[in-house]
């Protein structure tokens, strides 16, 4: 038996051929997907000592599982150290490691198909060369920023020494994922292979050939230069600042600090990185994103175990909602008809279908296969076939019903009716139907390619596994699904209105528009609620805050309101409302606003918490499950500050005094 053989491993399985070519299949037991753990760091050592003292003509790193490469360090085990004492010795493990991995006297090679983020990548990043498949799903990436880290086993040297700071930087201030052919582009991969040619077989090769290693280029390399780096630093720094404030956001401010000091200094970056990744984990920033983390897959789990199968998807009403969830679920690979009472209306769908499709769907093929997928269809006739009807058409309870009994009938045997009615009670939508059991709300928002969260509405009589089923639905399309009761305005409008009355109020009171929304903006919130009422649409504003506002509230609401809504000033979409609208953008006299950073604070604290006392009575009215849940679906449904962890977690965090406010 050979030495590997006889290796005793949990989470990596070693198969030599007979040419002494060593592959290392990372196979994390009891996981569907790959991350990496502690204990597959201690077993990774072991290989590697075994490889040190007996040497192999090559080693491979590959997956033994069709779900990826490896997805990123393992977030969950992020939540056993408190502090940056803690990690820190972790942190040395696992770079001794992969330094180790780098200054093997045998070619390394990392065989990527699927996943490869985080400390995928940065495995990958210490071998000397890398293969990856074209496979859509597989993506290449260091998204540790979205955690308000930065990589931490050697990553931000690595890949600034592979392909310059210039790309390298961005790629981290992202955490996007690149696919294999932009990754090979940037030189951060040797190789791509097509989807099903035989990956282990190209990393062989490159073992058996042993190419030069790839360098950055001349131009890469003068980027990391003494000269050039203060430059592009201050150029990224503004831009980043654009975007998020160091004092919310401070991960991408580091990662910029950390390449700009020591980007020409290999092994100073490599020793500056770790304290400067145990300085990240300590901030509140990185805390609450990490709870972000785990309501996001809290939300996801929602639908664990419904057993419902989804292919075909038909959606009535092509308007600005019914169109885009129709286009939107083409796109993520179902079978769409569209219907309309009129042609034009489908036709008009189809069309801004088209231009969804042509930014987000890669390659043409994909492109092309996404139109296929939406049918025009007048008559209705996909209604039979479908799995699910999503009914979109205009917000009144008698058309709704009407169309209900017509199309009810049509359907096939535990299909779902699902509308997207942001007000109507469900309950008396169902009235006159023949299985109100399979009738639920999927509440999406607008716009419905930008925003992830759909909220899955269950009333008195739906069925639980048809509402389990609408989770699975919002989840396979790619969104995150929350569950609700039906209730007036469910959950994000609901909170959301008294936010925006609040700044009505604050203006009716003396406040600029350019205050109230640089207030708001410091305290975190992605726009503020001037302009975001301005996005809305100030008609569906004073719809929104008429059902759900006090009577006091909705006249001084209409009064403000309505006389711009008659002069057809309704915001973003008729090019003026509070803001004129330039290019999609509105046009801000005073963007930061006129005040001291105390009266800043002051006015954000005054808008922020009547929404956050909304939370609390929704959770009294149960409307939700649990606490975690309303911080995720107001995370995800309103952009509410995710470096703040949730309203529930803010707010009581605040009231004990543990939080910057
Ligand atoms: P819309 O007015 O843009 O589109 C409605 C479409 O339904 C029109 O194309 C119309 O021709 C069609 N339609 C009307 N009666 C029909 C019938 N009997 N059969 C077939 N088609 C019919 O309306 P929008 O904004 O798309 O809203 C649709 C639904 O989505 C409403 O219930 C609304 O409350 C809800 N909603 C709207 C949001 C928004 O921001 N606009 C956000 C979330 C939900």
């Amino acid at each position: 038996m050979s030495v590997f053989a006889e290796l005793k491993l949990k989470h990596w399985r070693l198969e030599q051929d007979v040419d002494g070519f060593l592959f290392v299949y990372i196979n994390r037991a009891r996981e569907a997907v790959n991350s990496l753990s502690r204990a597959m760091l201690l077993e990774l050592e072991t290989i590697i000592d075994a490889v040190t003292s007996n040497p192999v003509e090559g080693l491979c790193f590959i997956s033994a599982k069709s779900s990826g490469f490896i997805a990123g360090f393992d977030i969950r085990e992020f939540d056993k150290f408190r502090s940056a004492a803690d990690i820190l010795p972790d942190l040395e493990y696992a770079n001794t490691a992969l330094s180790r991995i780098e200054k093997l006297p045998f070619p390394t090679v990392a065989a990527i198909d699927g996943f490869c983020m985080g400390g995928g990548l940065e495995l990958a990043l210490a071998c000397d060369y890398r293969v990856a498949t074209t496979n859509d799903k597989t993506r290449l990436g260091l998204p540790e920023v979205q955690l308000g880290l930065h990589p931490g086993f050697g990553g931000t040297m690595r890949l600034c020494r592979l392909i310059g700071g210039k790309d390298a930087v961005p790629l981290m201030l992202t955490g996007k994922g690149l696919r294999a052919s932009a990754a090979k582009r940037l030189g951060l991969i040797d190789q791509v292979v097509k989807p099903h040619s035989d990956l282990r077989w190209t990393a062989r090769k490159l073992m058996q050939r042993k190419p030069k290693k790839h360098k950055a280029t001349f131009t890469q390399t003068l980027t990391n230069s003494r000269l050039a780096r203060p430059i592009l630093a201050k150029i990224m720094e503004r831009a980043t600042r654009k975007k998020a404030r160091p004092e919310h956001y401070p991960a991408p401010f580091a990662i910029i600090d950390l390449w700009r000091k020591h980007g020409n200094n290999c092994p100073e970056m490599l020793k500056q990185e770790a304290p400067s990744f145990a300085k990240l984990f300590e901030t509140e920033a990185a805390t609450n994103l990490r709870r972000v983390f785990h309501l996001m897959e809290g939300l996801k789990s929602q639908s664990k175990g419904a057993k419902f199968d989804l292919k075909r998807v038909h959606v009535i009403g092509a308007g600005i909602m019914g169109g885009d969830i129709a286009a939107w679920c083409a796109l993520r690979g179902f079978e769409v008809t569209l219907q309309d009472r009129e042609q034009v209306y489908i036709d008009g769908a189809v069309k801004r279908a088209k231009s969804l499709f042509a930014k987000r769907a890669k390659p043409s093929s994909a492109r092309k296969a996404a139109g296929l997928r939406l049918i025009s269809d007048l008559n209705g006739d996909g209604i039979a076939r479908a799995d699910v009807v999503i009914e979109a058409i205009v917000e009144d309870l008698e058309i709704k019903r009407a169309l209900y009994a017509d199309v009810e009938p049509r359907m096939k045997k535990g299909a779902i009716l699902a509308t997207n009615t942001s007000a109507l009670p469900l309950d008396q939508l169902a009235e006159g139907l023949k299985r109100p059991g399979q009738f639920i709300g999927l509440h999406f928002f607008n716009p419905v390619a930008a925003l992830p969260l759909v909220e899955v509405i269950a009333w008195e009589k739906s069925k639980k596994s048809v509402v389990k089923a609408g989770c699975k639905i919002v989840s396979d399309i790619g969104k995150f699904p929350i569950e609700v009761k039906s209730a007036p305005g469910f959950v994000v409008n609901r909170v959301l209105a008294p936010y925006l009355i609040e700044a009505m109020h604050a203006h009716n009171e003396g406040s600029s528009m350019d205050d109230i929304d640089a207030a708001a903006e410091a305290f975190g919130m992605p726009v503020g609620p001037i302009e975001l009422a301005d996005q809305i649409g100030l008609d569906v504003c004073l719809h929104v805050t008429g059902t759900l506002g006090s009577d006091e509230n909705q006249a001084m609401v209409s009064k403000q309101l309505q006389p711009m809504i008659d002069k057809d000033k309704k915001g973003k979409k008729s090019g003026e409302g509070f803001y004129v609208w330039k290019k999609g953008k509105p046009v801000r006299k005073n963007p930061g606003g006129d005040m001291t950073p105390k009266a800043v604070e002051s006015l954000a604290q005054r808008l922020i918490s009547p929404l956050l006392e909304e939370c609390e009575r929704v959770m009294a009215d149960q409307i939700v499950a649990s606490e975690d849940m309303l911080d995720a679906g107001v995370i995800f449904g309103t952009g509410f500050a995710p470096f703040r962890g949730g309203p529930l977690h803010y707010k009581k965090q605040r009231d004990q005094g543990g939080t910057s406010q």
